[in-house]
């Protein structure tokens, strides 16, 4: 009996020293949209992790939010012989030349992030999506600030049981940006609240824009008259955030304190909940979004099947992993910090 689990155990070690040195050589060309974004930073580092791991190549290119630009570094990609593609597109209402040039190829193609269209992910049988339901991340977002206001009585400041809020959303046509605001709203009012706008605009995702947008809400309307602050991302409100930090809010004082929510979970942002000045986030799972991102790619690039066990996580519709989002509030930020 010993001796059967000896070599039981050795068998064991010899399979998983064969898969260790199995590693693929495969070349994986990848586009960001930007690379001055603090989201896809994680996830590009996520994805320079996995394929540290993996023993295959990953260039990654800067698109500088530039379309045009991007479509060229794929045609590039192509000509040195990339065996597979990740795409986080500039503009994903324009990723069907980008399928349509891996498909003339018979290359895999996967993006990330910003979703292509129904008719462009259907129209390829090598092409996956991985990213994340954005619905979900704008219901958590305002549960949030609905629980803050069911806990605490007082931040219905004027009294009238109403939310006076601000949403600053993120780039306008970003599934994201789109689905984060309709559905932060509705989880207000689906937690029985009546809520009332006193400002709405894009600020691109960008922290500078966001504080000047916030400068010019709190000049309109007043800061007396604001109750709560929704961002579609960390960035846009931790710029929120300054601009209250510039009228003396969300330093200390519990009398001058708007509570305020993003969505990524950024370090900067926990930083942020960590010192009191924003109340909440969503995690947006950049590691997984990554790792997941070149398993498929690399699986693909070597002929093999992309499924749920050889990738480790769930496929929708043969084409879609979907990363699940967590609500981060003050009970549960510090497992977050890295
Ligand atoms: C969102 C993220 C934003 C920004 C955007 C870029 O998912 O929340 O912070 O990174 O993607 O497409
Ligand atoms: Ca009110």
């Amino acid at each position: 009996m010993k001796k059967f689990a000896v070599v039981f155990t050795a068998a064991v070690l010899a399979v998983s020293v064969v898969a260790a040195f199995a590693a693929t050589d495969a070349l994986v060309g990848a586009c960001i949209y930007k690379f001055d974004d603090t989201f896809m930073t994680g996830v590009r580092n996520a994805m320079r992790a996995e394929m540290d791991k993996q023993g295959g190549e990953l260039e990654i290119v800067d698109s500088q939010n530039r379309q045009p630009m991007q479509n060229d570094q794929v045609d590039a990609y192509i000509s040195k012989g990339a065996n597979a593609l990740i795409v986080n597109p500039v503009d994903r209402t324009a990723a069907e030349p980008l399928m349509n040039k891996a498909k003339v190829e018979g290359l895999p193609i996967v993006f990330v992030n910003r979703e292509p269209y129904a008719e462009v992910m259907n129209a390829y049988d090598k092409i996956w999506y991985v990213g994340a339901k954005a619905e979900e991340s704008g219901t958590q977002s305002g549960q949030i600030i609905a629980d803050y206001f069911k806990a605490n009585p007082k931040a219905d400041r004027n009294g009238d049981g109403k939310i006076q809020y601000i949403m600053i959303r993120g780039e306008q046509g970003h599934q994201d940006a789109t689905l984060r605001t309709e559905f932060s709203t509705k989880a207000m009012k689906d937690a029985g609240f009546e809520i009332v706008e006193l400002g709405n605009d894009t600020a691109n995702w960008d922290k500078v824009q966001a504080t000047d947008k916030m400068k010019g809400f709190i000049s309109a309307v007043g800061i007396d008259a604001i109750e709560a602050v929704l961002a579609n991302n960390d960035d846009m409100a931790l710029g929120a955030i300054e601009a209250l930090k510039a009228e003396g809010y969300n330093m200390g004082d519990p009398a001058k304190y708007i509570p305020v929510v993003g969505v990524d979970a950024t370090a900067p942002a926990l930083e942020a909940m960590k010192d009191g000045s924003m109340l909440g986030t969503v995690l947006n799972d950049a590691d997984n979004q990554g790792y997941a991102a070149v398993r498929v790619a690399v699986l693909a690039a070597d002929g093999k099947p992309v499924t749920e066990e050889s990738i480790g996580y769930k496929i929708t519709d043969g084409k879609y992993i979907w990363i699940p989002y967590r609500p981060v509030t003050v009970d549960n930020y510090q497992e977050l910090m890295k």
